[in-house]
Parts: C-alpha cells; structure tokens; sequence
C-alpha cells in the first residue's frame, strides 16, 4: 500500500507511471495508438483504442514496479482535454469515433453561432471562445450525423465524456459516469462561475442535459476499478485535464505563478486565485484546479504547434533524424541570417485565433540550409510563449511572476530554453522533475487518499533543475521580437 498509480492519457499516447508514497516515479509505460485523419481538418481516436492502451500500461508499469494491486493506494487520472466521447450507457458501447481537440469539423457550426450572437455569452459564462477546439459542438455534431443518435441521446440513452469520463466509466464497469471541474470547464457547456452545467448554452448547442457527467473536484471519490482488472477494486480519487495536472505537478499554487508545458503544442497557464479574470488579450480563462468545492482559475495561452515544428523538420523537411539533432544545427546557424519561421501549420491559436492561416518563412537568403531552418524552428517556439506572456502580463492586475516554470520533452533542450529566457527577459526555471502532468494526478488522489500531504507539503518538494537567466541584451531582444510580430501580421495577412 501507500502507491499512486498514474494515467496519462494524451492525444498520441497512453501511459501510467507508478509513484511511491513520496512521489518518485518507480517504473512507467506507453504505447501509441492510431490516429484517424478521415478528411482534411478531421482528427480521430477509436475510444476502444484509449481505453485498450490504458488497460495495458496500466498492468504493465505495475509489473515493471513488481506491484501488485495490493499495493496501490488509488489512481489518479489525467487526460487530453476537450476530446470528446459518446456512448450508449446500456451497452457501454461508442457510436462514433472520438472527435479530438484538433478536429476543426466544427468551424461553420462556430461561424453560425458566432453569426446568431452567441459568442459573447459563451465567453462570459464559459472563459472559453466559441471555437471548434472545445467539447460543446463536437457532441451537436455528433448527435446530428449518426443515425439515430439524437433521437436516442433525448431519451437519456447515451452519454457523453470527455476522455477522463470514458476511462472512469470502463474503469468502473460502468457504474460511475463523473467528470472534474477542470475538464468540465473545456466543454463550452459549463458554467464557470456557477460551477454547474448551463442549460442555455446545452440548449443552444442541441446537447441534453440527461448526457453529460457529474461534475466532482479534482480530488475526490471516483469510484472503484472492476475487481477483476487488477485483482482487487482500486479507488479513484483524483482527475485533472493535463494541462491543469502540469499546473498542479509544478505546484503554481499561489496566484501569480505561471507554467508552460512543452509537448505537442504549447500550454500556459496562469493561477489568478480565486478571482475568475476576464482577458482583454484573446486568452482562456478556466479552472486550473478545484478543491473541497472551491475552485482556482487561471488563464491559458494555446499554441498548437511547438514540439511539432521539430518534428515537421524531422519528418516534413527531412533535415534532421532525430529531435536531439535540431540544438546542435541551430548552434552552427549563420549569426548574420536571421530567418522567422511562423509555424501556423494548423492556424494559429492564441493570442490570434486564427484557424485558417497557414505557415510561412522570412528572410530567405541563397544561403539559407537545414542549420538556418532548425535555429528558426526552435526560435518560433520562444516567440510564440513571448505572445502568451505578453497577453498574460497586460491582462492580469495582480502582475505575473516574474518567472516561468516550463516542463514537457522540448525543455530537455537548453539550446531552446535558453532563447526563451532571452526573448522573454526573464528566468526560465526547469524543475528536477519534468514529468508534471502525471506527478500533478498522482499528488491530488494521494492527498485524498491521506498518502500525500496538501498543497505546502508538496510545494516544498518542487525541486530546480536548472535556471536560465537572459543573456540578449534588451535592444537585440526588442529588435528580434517586433520582427516576429510583423511576420505574423504579415502571415495572417496573406
Ligand atoms: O487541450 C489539448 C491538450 O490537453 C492536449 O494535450 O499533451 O495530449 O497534446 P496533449
């Protein structure tokens, strides 16, 4: 007893991590599954495939810990937000394919609603902008173009789930059908203030009320896993989207602080306390946790593409094999050259929003190579988080701290986290542990466990790995940044 066993389950892979008692990983697992692209603009998950890859990282980290069951004081979970799951309550079968975050079916839906003046109420009850990414259209759509689903869904037939619903739900047999307030808030059908479902905004997206889960803290009671999956009934008690686990995992507790997550994209979260801060600056306000009934906000910036620009270098341009190739390339670049890539390969997220636009290069020169096009790569990322920062800095009061805490695989790179802290003319803190958005699920079940301590505690145990400190001196970085600013616009404006 006195183990955590994590869930990660993330938009390209599953994983479980096994935590001891004072949170120090003791064996992990992952596996990829299949991603579903059926027309352009269109992303997929087979729900059987989410759910078969956690069964069996799940079992296969407890057999690399050499753990059994009995061993393991509770699950916490922790998941791709906003991707969103159907299922018939009888039989616990999907009707359709998970439609991912990513997925911009939805777009004329949004540009419909925005058309008939729904925006401003989505905004002022949700945080969220009326945007494909989010739950809420993506279940209309669902119920509108499977046979027979809507029909169904009125007769409190289905249910709906985001990916944390799902798993609790075949986690439990079907006996539990709950959600938490942090990925409750990425549907655009929850009321942040009132901390409840809104019956206007289900309405007006034609999803049933009956459908959606029940909303519980972060750390809480979800149930107990089928006796039968890993010999003994595990209890459930903590859920976080994973970008609110990584707020929680680098212990931004206080308001003020702020973290950045590496992976995919680019996720920044600013705690504002118990304030709910409206943005002026086209950012996400949403629940970055929620304890004992109260919930914490934060603001988010979401960049869609930062570790992938690596990974189009690799796989798109062919100039690298692999991603550790990309910091030695950008160090041997041409100082004289300075390329801007904006990488809107999907559109641009924040602050921009603009699901249309498409990538672009700047300052080409007959000299310009592989080692050119890696440094501006990697740049793109720093650039992008100054735009976030930026937002953050003008739309909070209480003024963020002057420090950004980043984690998530691109962090290994002190090439790029160096350039971060230069174009951001702050300090840039990587802490001992980098897997944060597991660490953040196993701490909240194992303080509603008891095996944890509460938000102090484990805000002493956060640990520096390495600080970065600015070293362009303000005139490059001013120079370097108003350049990116213009090849923006001027993306945006082709
Ligand atoms: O909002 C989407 C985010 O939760 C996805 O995170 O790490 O699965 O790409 P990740």
């Amino acid at each position: 007893m006195g183990h955590i066993l994590a869930i990660d389950q993330g938009t390209t892979s599953s994983r479980a991590i096994v935590f001891d008692a004072g949170l120090k990983v003791i064996a992990s697992a992952q596996e990829e599954f299949p991603q579903h692209f059926p027309q352009s603009g269109w992303v997929e998950h087979d729900p059987s495939d989410l759910w078969a890859t956690v069964a069996a990282t799940t079992r296969a980290a407890l057999e690399k810990a050499g753990l059994t069951a009995a061993d393991i004081a509770c699950i916490g979970i922790t998941n791709q937000r906003e991707t969103t799951v159907v299922w018939d309550r009888a039989t616990g079968e999907p009707v359709y394919n998970a439609i991912v975050w990513q997925d911009r079916r939805t777009a004329a839906i949004c540009a419909r609603l925005a058309e008939q003046g729904l925006a401003p109420m989505v905004t002022e009850r949700t945080g969220l902008l009326l945007d494909p990414y989010f739950s809420g259209t993506k279940v209309g759509w669902i119920l509108d173009n499977v046979a027979g689903a809507r029909a169904r869904a009125e007769r409190g037939e289905l249910a709906f789930g985001t990916v944390d619903s799902w798993l609790i739900w075949k986690l439990t047999a079907g006996t539990v059908h709950a959600t938490d307030a942090t990925n409750a808030a990425r549907t655009m059908l929850y009321n942040i203030d009132r901390g409840a479902w809104d019956a206007d905004l289900c309405k007006a997206l034609g999803v049933p009320l009956s459908m959606l889960p029940q909303v519980r803290d972060s750390a809480d009671d979800f149930g107990l896993t089928r006796p039968d999956l890993f010999g003994r009934a595990i209890p459930i008690r903590g859920v976080a989207g994973d970008q609110q686990a990584a707020t929680v995992g680098q212990a931004c507790f206080a308001p003020g602080m702020l973290k950045a997550t590496y992976g995919t994209g680019c996720f920044a979260l600013l705690n504002t306390g118990t304030t709910r801060v409206a943005s002026q600056n086209r950012l996400l306000t949403t629940i970055a946790y929620q304890l004992k009934g109260q919930p914490t906000y934060a603001l988010e910036g979401s960049i869609f593409i930062a570790g992938a620009v690596v990974q189009w270098l690799r796989d798109g341009l062919k100039v690298i094999r692999a991603a550790g190739e990309t910091q030695g390339l950008a160090d041997a670049a041409d100082p004289a050259q300075d390329l801007v890539l904006v990488p809107a390969f999907t559109g641009l997220g924040a602050p921009y929003w603009q699901p249309d636009c498409r990538g672009a290069v700047f300052g080409l020169t007959r000299n310009s190579g592989p080692a050119e096009f890696a440094k501006a790569a990697l740049e793109s990322v720093g650039f992008q988080t100054r735009d976030l920062w930026a937002a953050m800095q003008a739309d909070w009061a209480g003024g963020a701290q002057a420090v950004l805490r980043v984690d998530g695989g691109m962090t290994a790179s002190d090439w790029t986290m160096q350039f971060l802290s230069d174009i951001l003319g702050a300090p840039v803190d990587r802490p001992k542990v980098t897997e944060t958005t597991a660490l953040g699920a196993a701490w909240l079940a194992g303080m509603q466990s008891g095996v944890c301590g509460g938000p102090e505690e484990f805000s002493q145990s956060w640990a520096l790995d390495r600080r970065f400190t600015p070293q362009m001196d303000e005139s490059t970085r001013d120079a370097r940044y108003t350049r990116w600013q213009r090849a923006v616009q001027a993306t945006m404006a082709f």
